[in-house]
């Protein structure tokens, strides 16, 4: 079948087999009659982070197992856990509806709860890390329900065991966070938050109004995968030592860099914009207009061997000028 459907780029690549699993039981299932025969898996979640190359020869699984549930700690604290089909979004929009904090800086991120916790899902100063109490997965091996809690995931930035020594061998079935009944943290450091919270004219924040900022800006720059393919940012920022952040900014002066200890993580979209991407279209494919880090499936007709070629030319573009290579961030397939 095609699964033009399953990923946001929008990308028709066709898969030998799929399956659709609704239960822990029906994966089982799956898992122990796609064992018998050794078919090579794809799983699928909400399909926002990958770029499917070409036609996939074995089982693609759509992971659609639903429900949340809530446990109170205490006055100030809850555990809510989702399990792995439910989006991202609307996950975040029951919490807040409860007046839980905690996941209003993630709002309108597209995707599935099952795939955050692979790549550390963050924005605007959160990562689910900061949140994360511990999520349940299936080993792909010995069939057996896992725990793994925070440190045992190894998050880093849009990093986790799961991307790798743990890739490939392991489904999440559902994610638990820990979140916050009236205490809320309001984080709104980021200056895009700031300067959106002064336009709507609000001096003390709610959760609720910070999730509203952050939609804002997210549409602002942010194509809809409904309407254009994309993935969101298509490549990490990339963290280059403090001495040659200086020596790049005797030749660029305004080059942006956030300092962390001996380094220097800049945004691979001021690189992608200077290398003059920013907007620039090859055949389907091109660089977003308003927010360069994004590769968009420009007519919808792209092929992802296009959308590849297309990133493998900015990484080439990027490294002749800065000298800095770039890394996807998107799997691909
Ligand atoms: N910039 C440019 N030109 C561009 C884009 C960005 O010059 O075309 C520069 C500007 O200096 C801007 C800075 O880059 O101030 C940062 O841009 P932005 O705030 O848009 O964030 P980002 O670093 O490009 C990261 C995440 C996003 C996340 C935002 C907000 C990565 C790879 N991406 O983008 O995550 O929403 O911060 O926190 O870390 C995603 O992973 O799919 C994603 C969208």
């Amino acid at each position: 079948i095609s699964l033009k459907p399953y990923n946001t780029f929008g990308v028709d690549v066709k898969s030998k087999y799929f399956a659709e699993v609704c239960s822990l039981e029906e994966l089982i299932e799956t898992l122990k009659f796609s064992n018998s025969i050794k078919l090579p898996l794809l799983f699928l979640g909400g399909g926002s982070n990958i770029l499917l190359t070409k036609d996939f020869e074995g089982l693609a699984i759509q992971l659609n197992l639903k429900g949340i549930t809530e446990e109170i700690i205490n006055e100030n604290e809850v555990l809510v856990t989702a399990k792995a089909g439910e989006n991202w979004h609307q996950f975040v929009m029951f919490c807040l509806d409860k007046n839980y904090g905690g996941l209003e800086n993630l709002s309108l991120i597209p995707g599935n709860v099952g795939t955050s916790p692979m790549q550390n899902i963050g924005a605007y100063g959160t990562e689910i890390k900061d949140i994360f109490e511990s999520c349940k997965v299936l080993n792909l091996e010995t069939l057996q329900i896992e725990t793994f809690n925070l440190e045992q995931c190894k998050f880093g930035y849009r990093d986790s065991i799961f991307k790798q020594e743990g890739k490939g061998k392991y489904v999440i079935l559902e994610v638990t966070f820990r979140l916050t009944r009236k205490n809320h943290k309001i984080d709104v450091e980021y200056g895009a938050i700031q300067s959106e919270l002064e336009k709507m004219e609000i001096t003390n924040p709610t959760i609720q109004d910070v999730s509203k900022a952050v939609i804002s800006i997210r549409q602002s720059k942010l194509p809809d995968p409904k309407v254009i393919g994309n993935a969101g940012s298509f490549f990490k920022n990339p963290t280059i030592p403090l001495s040659q952040f200086e020596a790049l900014k005797q030749k660029f002066e305004n080059i942006p860099g956030y300092p962390n200890g001996d380094f220097v993580k800049v945004p691979a979209g001021w690189l992608i914009e200077q290398a003059g991407w920013k907007g620039k279209q090859i055949g389907n494919v091109a660089s977003n207009l308003l927010q360069a880090l994004v590769i968009i499936n420009a007519t919808g007709n792209a092929t992802g061997k296009e959308i590849f070629d297309f990133s493998t030319m900015i990484i080439d573009s990027v490294k002749e000028k800065f000298g800095i290579e770039l890394e996807r961030e998107v799997n691909i397939i």
